[in-house]
């Protein structure tokens, strides 16, 4: 079990490098499996998720080469289609693997996938895309099996823009027969990420970024080197650190293009945010302004930085309001906030956030991956020695957690026990 000692109540300040993106790495990491050859990736976050997905992907008979941020996966002699169940149960994107098996070997099996407890998330609208593919999809006893002669390209209307089935229906349709067209397709950055990669092994692809995207099936991919693009969650989540404490923190490394809608909540709040092309700088004042957020799909605020603005909230001079309107409960971390004498109401999907009151240090124990920073803000907004302990779940997405805030002036220590 590993805990942080967190001594809270100073300011941040400095600059930090932003790692490799976790949420672009994992489908990538994936999409090597479809080449049968060499890809060469930089910027691969060093977090328990990516050495997990590279686990599964040396069980499946890939040759793996870790030189710190460089991974090089050879897929040629892969040999195998069924995902271990312990290492499916770990995490939820090993959901993505199946789309990458089934492209290169028309067969996968694999059971439900895990991850952090956020309430329900099905996969639905994978399985249903699938069997639009000609992929026949059977259930026994817990484990999926998905399989067929040929992936034939197919006209897919999503229900919901998913990130995860708009990256597998994209993934089995790059060696199709045929084209596949997703309307309501995800436009999240790291969908482009993805269709960036796969057109440098030879996919054709059409449209990543925007609702529809059109995948005409090719029959010969090629080695590829690749550069996975900067964490725009990593990023927001330092910027809502140094917004917490008062703080003046310039990230390297960051995109701002990927982070408007967190840049606008942050000025909103009264920060000032200077930017480059690959800067952002955050110059925070002492007390916030009281804001309202709706979580929406990209380009909206994104679902996985509510947390640490409902942390960052509790220095604001009002009452503040955060909508849910991604998953269904995503709220859990709240209970343990509330330790260090924070008043935040959940009503429905809205959590409503007292601003003004004295945060005390307090033993918090993290609830899932985004939640997990949440808490380790507000212990870092609290005065004296709080201690946050499960935070396996936040190795699980944050490279160098510990070691990155300390840089910058925090106080936390990382204990293994
Ligand atoms: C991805 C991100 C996660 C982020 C989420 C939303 C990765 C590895 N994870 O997760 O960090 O919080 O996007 O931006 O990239 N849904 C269904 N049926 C399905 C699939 C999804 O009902 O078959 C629902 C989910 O329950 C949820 C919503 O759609 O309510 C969004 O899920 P989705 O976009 O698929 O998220 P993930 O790909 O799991």
């Amino acid at each position: 079990m590993k805990s942080y000692i967190i001594e809270g109540g100073s300011k941040v300040c400095g600059t930090i490098k932003v790692s490799g993106s976790k949420n672009a790495a994992l489908p990538i990491l994936a999409a090597t499996i479809l080449n049968s050859g060499d890809s060469k990736l930089y910027n691969i976050p060093n977090i328990s998720d990516t050495k997990n997905t590279l686990e599964i992907l040396g069980i499946l008979g890939c040759k793996i080469k870790r030189n710190s941020g460089k991974i090089e996966v050879n897929s040629r002699n892969m040999n195998k289609f069924e995902i271990p169940e312990e290492l499916m149960h770990k995490m939820r994107s090993t959901v993505i693997l199946a789309g990458a098996i089934l492209g290169r070997f028309k067969e996968v099996i694999f059971t439900y996938p895990g991850g952090c407890d956020i309430g329900s998330r099905p996969i639905d609208l994978h399985i249903n895309a699938f069997k639009k593919m000609g992929i026949e999809v059977k259930e026994e006893a817990g484990r999926i099996r998905c399989k067929t002669n040929r992936i034939i390209g197919a006209d897919i209307n999503l229900d919901f823009p998913s990130v995860g089935a708009t990256e597998n229906v994209m993934l089995a349709a790059v060696l199709a027969d045929g084209t596949t067209t997703i309307h309501n397709a995800a436009m999240e950055p790291e969908i482009v990420d993805l269709a960036t990669f796969l057109k440098k092994m030879g996919a054709k692809i059409d449209g990543a970024g925007t609702s529809i995207i059109t995948i005409k099936g090719v029959t010969k991919l090629t080695n590829v080197n690749y550069n996975i693009m900067p964490d725009r969650i990593e990023a927001g989540t330092f910027l809502c650190v140094a917004a917490a404490t008062g703080g003046n923190v310039t990230l390297k490394n960051a995109n701002p293009g990927h982070l408007s809608a967190v840049i606008n909540k942050l000025e909103e709040c009264g920060c000032t945010i200077t930017t480059s092309n690959n800067s952002i700088q955050i110059i925070a004042p002492k007390r916030l302004k009281q804001i309202e957020i709706k979580t929406m799909t990209y380009p909206g605020f994104p679902t996985d930085m509510q947390q640490v603005f409902v942390a960052m909230l509790l220095k604001s001079s009002g009452t503040s309001v955060v909508v849910e309107n991604i998953f269904e409960s995503r709220y859990k971390y709240i209970s343990e906030i509330r330790k260090t004498n924070a008043k935040i109401t959940i009503e429905g999907r809205s959590a409503i956030i007292t601003g003004k009151r004295k945060i005390t240090a307090s033993d918090m124990c993290c609830t899932d991956l985004r939640g997990g920073a949440a808490i380790v803000i507000a212990a870092l907004m609290a005065k004296g020695k709080s201690r946050v302990s499960n935070i396996e779940y936040i190795l699980r997405g944050y490279e160098d957690f510990d070691k990155k805030l300390n840089a910058i002036g925090a106080k936390i220590k990382l204990e293994d026990y």
